[in-house]
């Protein structure tokens, strides 16, 4: 379902404009207060994964003591690093091809691709996420490819040059702290005509109509008590507000916007493909508790389609999108 790669909104900085319901962006200040909150949601895997869990997506089974993590339902997990992790392997044709995925989590989308019998390195600065990378593979691991891991910050670790056909930003581009510097780096990482993935998000996008949506959908799960996160306003108008602030302006740190991640994409790697995906119900799923999980797993299929029905109508902004491009001969001063 692709969707037009113009957003709907217009990104302006002008003060007065968001009265008039634009999102105004506001550069180089603070990372939001739930960029944060979902940066410590990532980090909720790396605290409460029990000893022995696997993230293993051809293995799925409940983690129940995952509780704010989305591995702790099968059925959550089926909705979200699933379809992320095919609509990753399934962009990457060729055999035996040379990986990066950086900043790869659990590993389970390099895991992934390296029974699809192509050679992976997965880097990680979370030495957990790395145990973890490592114990799935020692566990799960299956297929030709050589499977490797390695803590490291992308920004200070040396590769070698010209040794990749393919480099991954799975999820992780937003929080690097120079988008620019980190995409000259995986140029030359890449072999002449090698190939980016980037699948990311943008939450800058939110506009008023999609803050409305998730409103809509969260607020009757948290009058049921079903659900985690901190509680929105009864008034609606405020609590379209505060979804609209949480997702845009209320940064405390700097978290990559669109246009800070499409630019220099396209400036070092000509576009072949460009899509947008579902992601605001990762959100809601990873907040909601319905005891009953066969309720829960109906509850978040229909998040889950009704935004793909509302992105595919244009009703709603998107925010997961996907840039498939070949590396450009040279890098433009
Ligand atoms: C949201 S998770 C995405 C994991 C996986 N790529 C996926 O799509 O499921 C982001 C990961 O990037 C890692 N990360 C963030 N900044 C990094 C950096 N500078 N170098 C390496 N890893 C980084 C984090 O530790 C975290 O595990």
């Amino acid at each position: 379902m692709p969707i037009s790669e113009q957003p709907k909104i217009q990104l302006v900085y002008k003060p007065g404009a968001q009265a008039r319901g634009i999102v105004v962006v506001n550069r180089r200040t603070s990372a939001s207060r739930s960029r944060a909150h979902r940066r410590r949601k990532y980090q909720t895997v790396a605290r409460e994964a029990p000893p022995n869990f696997v993230a293993d997506l051809q293995r799925l089974r409940d983690w129940p003591s995952m509780k704010g993590s989305l591995w702790r339902r099968a059925s959550l997990v089926k909705l979200t690093h699933a379809p992320n992790a095919r609509l990753l392997t399934g962009s990457i044709s060729g055999r035996n091809l040379k990986i990066l995925d950086v900043g790869c989590g659990t590993g389970c989308i390099s895991l992934e691709l390296s029974r699809m019998g192509h050679d992976v390195m997965g880097l990680d600065r979370n030495k957990r996420m790395i145990e973890i990378a490592t114990r799935t593979k020692k566990i799960s691991r299956s297929g030709s490819g050589k499977l490797q891991y390695e803590m490291a910050d992308f920004d200070k670790w040396f590769g070698t040059t010209g040794a990749y056909d393919v480099v991954i930003f799975s999820r992780v581009l937003h929080d690097l702290p120079d988008p620019e510097n980190a995409l000259s780096k995986a140029h030359g990482l890449l072999k002449s005509r090698g190939r980016i993935l980037c699948l990311e998000y943008a939450y800058n996008m939110m506009d008023k109509k999609t803050a409305a949506w998730l409103y809509q959908t969260r607020k009757p799960l948290e009058l049921q008590h079903w659900y985690s996160s901190a509680h929105l306003p009864d008034d609606p108008g405020k609590g379209v507000d505060l979804i609209m602030h949480e997702a845009v302006t209320g940064r405390k740190q700097h978290i990559n916007t669109f246009e800070e991640m499409i630019r220099p994409l396209k400036r070092s790697f000509h576009q072949e493909t460009f899509s947008w995906h579902p992601y605001h119900f990762w959100d809601v799923l990873s907040d909601m508790r319905i005891p009953n999980p066969s309720l829960e797993a109906r509850l978040a299929t229909m998040v889950k389609e009704l935004e793909e029905y509302l992105l595919g109508t244009g009703e709603i902004q998107p925010a997961l999108f996907l840039y498939k491009g070949t590396k450009a001969r040279h890098l433009p001063h």
